[in-house]
């Protein structure tokens, strides 16, 4: 599976600010959903269609409907939870479920310390949000944990990514479809993504 780049220019901009230290909490939170909200509209691109008839103030007309294709928003707490609102400006039937994995700071390893699903997970479409995907530990941790419960198919949403990350990622998930704003080169000893944005939870809730 293709990693999805994407190079809009109104989505590069947001990143720029995003990756600026001087932004501050309150602009961060928004560019964020903001970005979500152009990712949303990238991921969504192959939503099948069907027509339905409708009746516009003019006349009789044969128009287009997306054909009932049930999603799930999947935040990975804590920082997942950033993006949550993007996606539901454009999508606002879609379940949330909530997955909680934090990286071990001396192992660097995803440990699982919440769950919480929709009982028809598997007949959902799954859109597992990070902001970062940098190691990709946590990321194809939850990928795993929602194959298992039997989710239709999953598409990674991350805004800035690193190599190791997307490599783990094709390696234990090639099925999963990742949509990133940008591949960095690196990852420093502590695991963050260099250049980067810093740490995006504590970024978004202020927590630094
Ligand atoms: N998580 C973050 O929040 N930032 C990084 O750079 C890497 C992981």
């Amino acid at each position: 599976m293709p990693i999805n780049v994407l190079t809009h220019p109104l989505i590069q901009h947001k990143l720029t600010i995003l990756r600026d230290k001087d932004t501050g909490v309150k602009v961060f939170r928004e560019v964020v959903g903001e970005i979500a909200m152009l990712m949303c509209y990238e991921a969504t691109r192959s939503l099948p269609l069907e027509d339905i008839e409708i009746i516009t103030p003019i006349a009789a007309a044969t128009s287009k409907t997306v054909s009932g294709k049930k999603l799930a928003l999947v935040p990975i707490l804590r920082a997942g939870l950033g993006m949550v609102d993007g996606l539901l400006n454009l999508i606002p039937s879609a379940k949330v479920a909530h997955i909680g994995i934090y990286r071990d700071p001396d192992t660097l390893e995803p440990v699982e310390y919440y769950c919480k699903l929709p009982p028809d997970i598997m007949e959902r479409d799954c859109f597992v949000l990070d902001p970062m995907l940098a190691t990709g530990g946590t990321a194809a941790a939850a990928c795993q944990y929602l194959k298992e419960a039997g989710a239709r198919s999953i598409k990674l949403l991350t805004i800035l990514s690193a190599p190791p990350g997307v490599e783990k990622m094709q390696q234990e998930h090639p099925d999963v479809e990742v949509y990133t704003c940008a591949i960095d080169s690196i990852l420093n000893e502590h695991g963050y993504i260099v250049p980067g944005l810093g740490d995006a939870g504590d970024r978004i809730f202020g927590t630094k």
